[in-house]
């Protein structure tokens, strides 16, 4: 792919040359556009030797229709790092030098921000509501990730790492594949015969299923039982009542034959985040059913680690993004937004403040008390809560039963 790195005036810039190296490495073609505040923690050689090309940093220096040309050449706009004035700029639509001009210039769905900054400063509301708008068009986001920051404090704030980065990367690079072998398949595959009974017709919704895998090393992960049925069950009822479903899955070895739904797998909560946060804009609605791991490791070693004679281990954990509660904040009127409770106690009142704190439309309640209800079984016990009071109480059912009620519920 053809890359832009986009580097701002923090101090993780002084990383942005790895980054270089390690897309140029993956055989991209990169070439770097800096502020020049960004020059004050890397150099303009450096960005040039690495990129082996001229940095683009000035407005006028080229005639004033670079960022144009620029854009036009590159697949992917990768910002690292953003500052919380890159990011307030770009949300608000301002321009005034050669990098913000082009990130305006540049499609959303081709631009991915690496936030950095101090972690008081990420937390603040105007970020978060920036950070909101920004996803709410495409742009993808990389971290920020917890650890020390540079004032001396810790907290979530830090860049990804640029190896992070490179692999977000690479994930755009397989979805652009993906997308252009689902194309070829929709025009080689005769079209489906008419749905008779389509009161979803002309909606769009987006589902999750399955676990995640967290990598530990290159051949461990911390995972879940998750089967992914519900969610494929989800999946199909939504088609056959008439919508176009893409469904973001987590490792399974379940399969959906079904002409209307729109199969990415991803491995890990970052890439159905990545996955969900692009997909969700577009849709009338989503339903959250995959047991996302709340926690990965926070260091994923590329070889397979030994043990140390009779020492006990110890993994860190970082925080996973939320999912569900990200689209809550993108949500936009007349949007739908699903979830999912799995609880073990005061299963109601849990279910009750997800519905809430996430700004859901329905949360779909699942107690782990009930037998035949969970991960792994053909059935399923759920309620269904809804923002307006409503609740919905099902009977022990098949997963599909289950799926086909919550879809009523929920698209009514
Ligand atoms: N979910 C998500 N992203 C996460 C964690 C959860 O999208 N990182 C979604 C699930 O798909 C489900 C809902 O959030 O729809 C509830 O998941 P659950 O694990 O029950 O809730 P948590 O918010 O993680 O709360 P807790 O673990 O504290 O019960």
């Amino acid at each position: 792919m053809n890359i832009i790195v986009g580097i701002t005036g923090g101090i993780a810039a002084y990383k942005a040359p790895e980054l270089v190296r390690l897309l140029v490495k993956d055989g991209h073609d990169v070439r770097c556009a800096a502020t020049e505040h960004a020059l004050q923690f890397t150099t303009r050689p450096t960005l040039e030797t690495v990129s082996g090309h001229r940095l683009y940093c000035d407005l006028f220096s080229s005639g004033s229709t670079e960022h144009i040309s620029l854009k036009d050449w590159a697949d992917l706009l990768v910002v690292a790092p953003a500052t919380a004035n890159i990011i307030g700029k770009v949300a608000s639509g301002i321009a005034d030098d050669a990098l913000s001009t082009l990130l305006l210039a540049m499609p959303p769905e081709r631009t991915i921000m690496a936030p950095a900054m101090n972690s008081q400063m990420w937390a603040h509301p105007a970020v978060q509501r920036n950070i909101a708008t920004l996803l709410g068009w495409g742009i993808r986001t990389v971290g920020p990730a917890d650890g020390p920051l540079a004032c001396g404090t810790s907290g979530t704030g830090r860049m990804s790492e640029p190896e992070e980065i490179a692999r977000q990367v690479r994930c755009v690079a397989t979805e652009q594949v993906r997308c252009v072998a689902t194309l070829l398949q929709h025009t080689q595959q005769p079209q489906p015969a008419p749905t008779t009974h389509a009161p979803l017709a002309g909606q769009q919704w987006l589902v999750t299923a399955g676990p995640t895998y967290e990598r530990i090393d290159s051949v461990r992960f911390i995972g879940n039982y998750s089967s992914g049925k519900m969610g494929f069950a989800l999946a199909e009822a939504l088609a056959d009542a008439g919508a176009e479903v893409e469904l973001v899955t987590g490792p399974t070895a379940l399969k959906t034959g079904h002409p209307h739904v729109h199969r990415t797998d991803v491995e890990s909560a970052r890439e159905m985040y990545s996955a969900a946060t692009q997909l969700f804009p577009a849709c009338t609605g989503a339903i959250l059913s995959a047991a996302v791991a709340d926690y990965r490791p926070s260091e994923c070693a590329d070889h397979k680690l030994k043990k140390h004679g009779s020492e006990g281990m110890t993994l860190t954990l970082v925080q996973n993004p939320d999912i569900l509660a990200t689209l809550g904040t993108m949500k936009r009127d007349g949007q739908r937004l699903v979830g999912f409770a799995l609880e073990t106690d005061n299963e109601l009142a849990n279910a009750e403040s997800k519905l809430q704190r996430k700004n859901l439309d329905y949360i779909v309640m699942n107690s782990l008390r009930d037998a035949g209800a969970g991960f792994g079984t053909d059935t399923n016990k759920v309620t269904i809560l809804g923002r307006d009071g409503s609740r919905n109480e099902s009977p022990l059912l098949s997963k599909q039963e289950v799926a086909r009620m919550i879809v009523e519920t929920v698209t009514q």
